[in-house]
């Protein structure tokens, strides 16, 4: 039997974002697991924004006459890149694809890497929103997790963000980090708090396969020392005026990152870069489709330009769809409508019904007339409730933390 078609009656696909990767780093941290490479050999900036072109030059025809929503430079540490090479590469996306006026364009930086004349220029650049790693404000940690700054510089890169003129910006801070008390992870999110950020990202440290903390593998704190450290710094967050979107995001009003929030609402985006993954929508040939590109900077920067950039490529089956639009939009704390679900997949809403259905833990899901969301317990176990979903082939792709 010929299988259902992915996308039906809705004709235009969701918004479209565009995803940039620059791999390289000052250091490469050991609780890292991004594609990202130390740049012990010097940054081949010119060439690489030359191949990130390249490398968009052959995309565009997928997605003419749809306008990008949002740009998103993250690594590795594209700060380290200058702000000449941003500017080039940002000019040079705007004049091949078709943006929407004043759009978010987020800059991932290191504190370590920065200085006050950087930031103003990267604003100048085009830049309007920085995520700025700060893992930390206590040294020992720092240190210990193996980073290139201080917290005294993490505070300095703030301080520049706000005098160059950025109204929104993201820390990123971790905790469960190894030999951390609860109180100096409350310690820390209360540094945070006290620069008033209008964003955070606040994970929980993870031990991932392929780094050094995998093999040399620190003490960490136990799992209810863990659990108290996310409720704790859950009650202060929301006290403090943050509301808690996704498992890891918290925004003041008005300041969630809308590039993020795409890829949660299953929306398309284009990924140019070393390893850059990529979701399309093709609603006129019932597809949607994702590919990656080559992993490796150095094979990457020789086959941009052509077909050998594509490290894989995968037509995904309606049943698929409904697994990675569910992985997505779970995460979010306000779930999905059924209009969303419809937009954003293009099938019909009957088609999740018998999935929804067949949960075996009925009480890890909410379902009212405001939507679908994981309840508090979902939230908590909510590996456990996607394993749920999962299509029989795609049970060896699943990663649990
Ligand atoms: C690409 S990095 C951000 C920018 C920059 N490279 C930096 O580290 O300053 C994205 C973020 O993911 C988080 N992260 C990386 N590895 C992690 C891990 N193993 N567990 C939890 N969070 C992690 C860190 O907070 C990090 O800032
Ligand atoms: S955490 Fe950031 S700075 Fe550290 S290696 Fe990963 S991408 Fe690079």
């Amino acid at each position: 039997m010929a299988a259902a078609p992915v996308v039906s009656e809705f004709s235009f696909p969701p918004p479209l974002s565009l995803y940039i990767h620059i791999p390289w780093c000052a250091r490469k941290c050991p609780y890292c697991d991004f594609n990202s490479h130390a740049a012990d050999h010097g940054l081949p900036e010119q060439t690489y924004v030359d191949a990130l072109l390249a490398d968009l030059e052959q995309e565009v025809a997928d997605v003419w006459g749809r306008t990008v929503q949002t740009i998103f430079i993250g690594g590795g540490t594209p700060s380290l890149f200058s702000p000449a090479a941003i500017e080039r590469l940002i000019s040079g996306v705007k004049s091949r694809l078709s943006c929407k006026p004043g759009l978010e364009t987020t800059l991932e930086a290191n504190p370590g890497t920065l200085d006050q004349g950087r930031f103003r220029e990267f604003r100048n650049a085009g830049i309007n929103r920085l995520s700025i790693g700060v893992q930390s404000f206590n040294d020992v940690l720092l240190e210990r997790i193996g980073r290139i700054h201080d917290a005294a510089s993490a505070i300095t890169a703030v301080e520049s963000a706000r005098e160059a003129g950025f109204e929104t910006f993201n820390l990123d801070l971790m905790f469960g980090l190894p030999g951390q008390s609860l109180d100096l992870a409350l310690t820390d999110l209360h540094r945070a708090l006290d620069l008033s950020p209008p964003h955070l990202s606040w994970y929980q440290l993870s031990l991932e396969p392929n780094t050094l903390f995998h093999q040399q593998r620190p003490t960490l704190p136990e799992d209810d020392q863990i659990w108290e450290m996310q409720k704790e710094g859950q009650a202060r967050l929301a006290a403090y005026g943050y509301t808690q979107y996704e498992i890891s995001a918290y925004a003041r009003e008005g300041q969630i990152c809308r590039h993020n929030l795409n890829y949660w609402r299953y929306g398309d985006y284009l990924g140019i870069g070393a390893g850059a993954h990529a979701k399309l929508t093709f609603p006129a040939a019932q597809r949607v489709q994702r590919t990656w590109k080559i992993k490796h900077p150095r094979t990457y920067l020789r086959a941009a330009g052509s077909e050998k950039r594509i490290g894989g490529r995968l037509h995904l089956e309606s049943r698929e769809v409904i697994f990675e639009f569910l992985l997505n939009a779970l995460r979010l704390n306000d779930g999905f409508t059924k209009q969303d679900f419809e937009m954003s997949t293009g099938l019909k809403f009957s088609r999740l019904l018998p999935i929804l259905d067949a949960v075996k833990a009925p009480e890890l899901l909410e379902m009212d007339v405001h939507g679908i969301r994981a309840s508090r317990l979902g939230q908590c176990y909510l590996n456990d409730l996607l394993l749920e979903f999962l299509p029989d082939n795609r049970a060896s792709q699943l990663r649990c933390d």
